[in-house]
């Protein structure tokens, strides 16, 4: 796996002050097989940086391990300077749940809870009382659209719907930094433009950095920088998988 950084600002940079959240010599395999090697990058407040690349390259397995939901087979993860990424899965996730959202590939929504619920999720597992969780979850689905949503099933909204649900879950607690995997194949790619471009915007209003894995170069150029996964790792096949 090699890197490549097209836009302006150089991803490798060595500043004094801490970044947001960084990461140095990162590497992952599965079963002895390289899928990221020695990956170096820092974002500051506000950044928003795209990570592209074709199906297979890595993208997802690069979001994981920022954000301490895999654990690197070399290299360091920091968040505000400290490093995390050999915590136990406990401190991770409290770490997670508290500093990070995560708006992940396949959406992940809970079946089970409505529009609201959805959103008022990470509140709730913060304790936050429930007149702050209701008016949180009201200005969300007024800033992504969900105004009228909020009692629905997530079985009775739209794919895109339930893409801009799962950005609003991801920013309901403030997070300090924000990931997205963009969903492909359901969405057309402008309603899933449209929902990312949504997100952009509102992290930039908090100043809050966002890892944004896109396939559009539409949205690409929304962004600050980006990182270019180069090529897919083929099977054996000579197919290139992906999850
Ligand atoms: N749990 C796993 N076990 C083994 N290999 C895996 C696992 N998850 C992913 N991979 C492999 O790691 C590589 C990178 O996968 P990843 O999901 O990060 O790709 P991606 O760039 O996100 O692709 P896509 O654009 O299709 O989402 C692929 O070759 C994939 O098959
Ligand atoms: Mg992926």
């Amino acid at each position: 796996m090699s890197l490549r950084s097209p836009n302006t600002s150089p991803i490798l940079r060595s500043q004094q002050t801490a970044a947001v959240l960084s990461c140095s010599a990162l590497s992952f395999a599965y079963r002895g097989q390289p899928i990221l090697t020695d990956v170096e990058l820092r974002l500051d407040p506000g950044e928003v940086l795209a990570v592209r690349g074709r199906s297979g390259s890595g993208k997802s397995t690069l979001l994981h391990l920022l954000a301490g939901l895999l654990t690197p087979s070399d290299g360091e993860v920091a968040f505000e300077g400290r490093r995390f990424d050999q915590w136990s899965d406990r401190r991770r996730s409290r770490l997670r749940l508290k500093s990070f959202g995560v708006v992940f590939q396949n959406g992940d929504l809970i079946p089970e809870l409505t529009v609201a619920e959805n959103v008022a999720l990470p509140l709730q597992l913060l304790r936050l009382a429930p007149d702050t969780v209701s008016a949180r979850v009201r200005e969300l689905l007024g800033q992504f659209d969900l105004g009228d949503l909020g009692d629905r099933n997530i079985d009775q909204i739209s794919g895109g719907q339930m893409q801009r649900v799962a950005i609003a879950r991801a920013m309901s607690h403030r997070p300090r930094v924000l990931f997205a995997d963009e969903p492909t194949g359901s969405l057309d790619e402008e309603t899933a433009a449209d929902a990312v471009s949504a997100m952009i915007g509102a992290a930039r209003a908090l100043d809050t950095p966002l890892v944004l894995v896109t396939h559009s170069q539409a949205v690409a150029s929304e962004c600050d920088r980006t990182l270019e996964l180069e090529t897919a790792r083929a099977d054996p096949l000579g197919e290139t998988r992906s999850r």
